[in-house]
Order: structure tokens, then C-alpha cells, then sequence
């Protein structure tokens, strides 16, 4: 039987990695953009980096560990619902990955910050024309300010998507009692969080580092070739 110490590893080193990164890569590119001038070139490499992480991150969701996949954490409505009644419980639930309501929410942002990065390739400073992304000049001017006006109030909608997502990992920590963050850190949760008493230990695979390497490269060529077509 499990005692209250022992641990299982649920994250594998890809994902833990693309999740700091990904937040460290925000941060930059928020500060960066707020500053303008000079610090627009660290914002457009902030901004490739984190494009490559998410075309990394959409892949590992279909070929990488069992966690990591979209599969093993997209449940539907039904499950985000029987998960939310849970809540008011002060027992349970028992999530190997995400928990069906926080998948969802991984998927969300995964798409907000790849809307964020996506329109920031087309935008452009049309005060002063000098500060373009790579696509600005492929595509008509309307769409230009289409994308540039997107840009700069959707950054408020990611934030307060970030700023629902840590209050709800700060719920876990604060009523359930589940550290989430130090799962997602070490990659280990404790095993009476992550399974329900008697129910037999899944079956967890982890896809290899090669994969994650190979798959990381590809992300990072596709960017460089989606920036070179800028010209
Ligand atoms: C820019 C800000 C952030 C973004 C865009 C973001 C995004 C994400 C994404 C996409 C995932 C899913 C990871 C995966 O499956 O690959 C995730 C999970 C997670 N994030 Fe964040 N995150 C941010 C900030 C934070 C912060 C500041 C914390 C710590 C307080 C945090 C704690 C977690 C935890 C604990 C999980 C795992 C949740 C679970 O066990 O289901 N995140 N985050």
C-alpha cells in the first residue's frame, strides 16, 4: 500500500521544460514589447522561441508520454463537470495529468499564446514603419491592422487566462492540499493525489528524449523558414 510519501512521476522532462520556458519567454516578451525601441529585436526572438514551443508542445500532444497527450487529458464537458463537483469535496480527485477542467485550460492557452505569437508575425508599428514582423510586408495593409490591433488587446485576455490559471492552482494548493507546482517542477505527484486508493498503478509510457529532440528541431526550422519567408 502507498504511504503519504511516495511519489509517482507523471512529467516527463519535455513538458516541464516547455512550461518554464514558456513562462519565462512570456515575461521577456511582455517587458520587451512594453518597452519598444531597442528591446523590439529580444521581443521578436522571445516571440520565434515561444512560437517553437508550442509547435513542439502541439506535437509532443499527439506522439509524446501518456501525459503529455491531448488524448490522455481531453475528456469532454461530462468529466469537466463530474470534476468540477468535486471541488466542494475536500477528498479527491485523483488526476494522474491534468484534471479534465485543467486540460481544458491547457489547450486554451496553448491556443491564446499561439494567437498571441501568430498575430504578432503580421503586425507592424504603422506610426513610425520601422518596427514590422517578419510577415507585415506579405500581406495587405488592412490585414496588418487587423492583426496589430489583435495583438496588442489580446495580450490583456491572455492575462487574465494566466491570471485563472495560477488562482487555480492556488485553489488546489490552498483546499486540496495538491502541489501542483512541485509536480510540475520534479515531475512527481504524491500517489494517494494521483491514484485513487486500490485502483491498480496506470500504465504510464515515456516517449524518448531523441523524440523530443528530434521534434523540438523540426519546431525550430519550421519557425526559421515562416520568418525567412518575411524576406
Ligand atoms: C505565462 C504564464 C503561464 C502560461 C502561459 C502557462 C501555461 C501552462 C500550460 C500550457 C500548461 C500545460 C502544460 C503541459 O501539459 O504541457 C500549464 C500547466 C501548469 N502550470 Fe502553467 N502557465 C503559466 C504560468 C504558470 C505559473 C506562474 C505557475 C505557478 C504558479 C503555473 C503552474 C502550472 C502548473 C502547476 C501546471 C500543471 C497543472 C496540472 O497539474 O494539471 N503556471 N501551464
Amino acid at each position: 500500500m502507498a504511504g503519504k510519501s511516495d511519489k509517482i512521476l507523471v512529467w516527463d522532462v519535455p513538458v516541464r521544460l516547455f512550461h518554464w520556458l514558456l513562462v519565462l519567454l512570456m515575461a521577456t516578451s511582455y517587458f520587451s514589447g512594453r518597452a519598444g525601441g531597442d528591446w523590439m529585436q529580444l521581443h521578436f526572438w522571445s516571440g520565434y522561441a515561444i512560437l517553437t514551443l508550442l509547435l513542439f508542445r502541439i506535437a509532443w500532444g499527439f506522439v509524446g508520454s501518456t501525459t503529455a497527450r491531448f488524448s490522455s487529458f481531453l475528456k469532454g464537458p461530462k468529466a469537466a463537470f463530474a470534476h468540477v463537483a468535486h471541488l466542494f469535496r475536500k477528498e479527491g480527485p485523483h488526476d494522474v495529468g491534468h484534471n479534465p477542467v485543467g486540460g481544458a485550460m491547457v489547450l486554451v492557452l496553448i491556443f491564446a499564446v499561439l494567437a498571441q505569437v501568430v498575430t504578432g508575425l503580421f503586425s507592424a508599428d504603422t506610426d513610425t514603419g520601422m518596427v514590422n514582423g517578419p510577415l507585415a510586408l506579405k500581406v495587405a495593409d488592412k490585414w496588418v491592422e487587423r492583426a496589430t490591433d489583435f495583438h496588442s488587446w489580446w495580450i490583456n485576455a491572455l492575462l487574465i487566462l494566466v491570471a485563472i490559471h495560477v488562482a487555480a492552482v492556488a485553489l488546489y494548493l490552498v483546499w486540496k492540499r495538491h502541489n501542483l507546482v512541485g509536480a510540475m517542477i520534479t515531475g512527481r505527484k504524491r500517489v494517494d493525489h494521483a491514484i485513487e486508493p486500490g485502483a491498480p498503478a496506470p500504465r504510464l509510457s515515456f516517449a524518448s528524449s531523441r523524440l523530443a529532440i528530434s521534434l523540438l528541431l523540426a519546431s525550430a526550422a519550421l519557425v526559421y523558414f515562416i520568418v525567412r519567408a518575411g524576406g
